[in-house]
């Protein structure tokens, strides 16, 4: 089975962009634990981060062209004002977990909306990057349970 990982905008700063609130793992450290936390889940992993919310859509929507099982998307910025994110997970439909490295729920006002919420089939926040692991295995047990 194949799963996409996609981080939106800035988090390719991650070690360098407000310590107090993301950490100090750098992205690279990132991509590597996403690359090996996936294939220890017995994925096939591609990942993908843009800054550009259209390029998110497109790579969304040739995902489904790939017949990529499952998403993992941090959305960044975009989470809280994308309806164009959300239209391409809805068309596509492909199972997908919110990831979020703080805990947006804890934030300020405006990060309280999230249009993603409204298809994910899981939303794990303020885990740091763990909880991108948690989201790759919940995907796993997702997927097995669906098959
Ligand atoms: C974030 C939270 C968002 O509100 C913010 O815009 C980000 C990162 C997170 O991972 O905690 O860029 O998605």
């Amino acid at each position: 089975m194949k799963i996409l990982i996609i981080n939106g905008p800035n988090i390719n700063l991650l070690g360098l962009r407000e310590p107090d609130i993301y950490g100090h793992t750098t992205f690279k450290t990132l991509e590597d634990n996403l690359l090996t936390w996936g294939r220890n889940a017995g994925f096939e992993v591609e990942l993908f981060q843009s800054n550009w919310e259209g390029a998110i859509v497109d790579r969304i929507q040739q995902a489904y062209f790939d017949d990529v099982d499952g998403l993992v998307i941090n959305p960044a910025a975009y989470t809280h004002t994308s309806v164009a994110i959300l239209d391409a997970l809805k068309a596509t439909d492909i199972p997908t977990v919110e990831v979020h490295i703080s805990d947006v729920t804890q934030r300020e006002a405006f990060r309280q909306q999230s249009y993603v919420s409204a298809v994910a089939v899981k939303r794990i926040v303020g885990h740091g990057i763990d909880g991108y692991r948690e989201g790759i295995e919940f995907l796993k047990s997702f997927l097995n349970a669906r098959q």
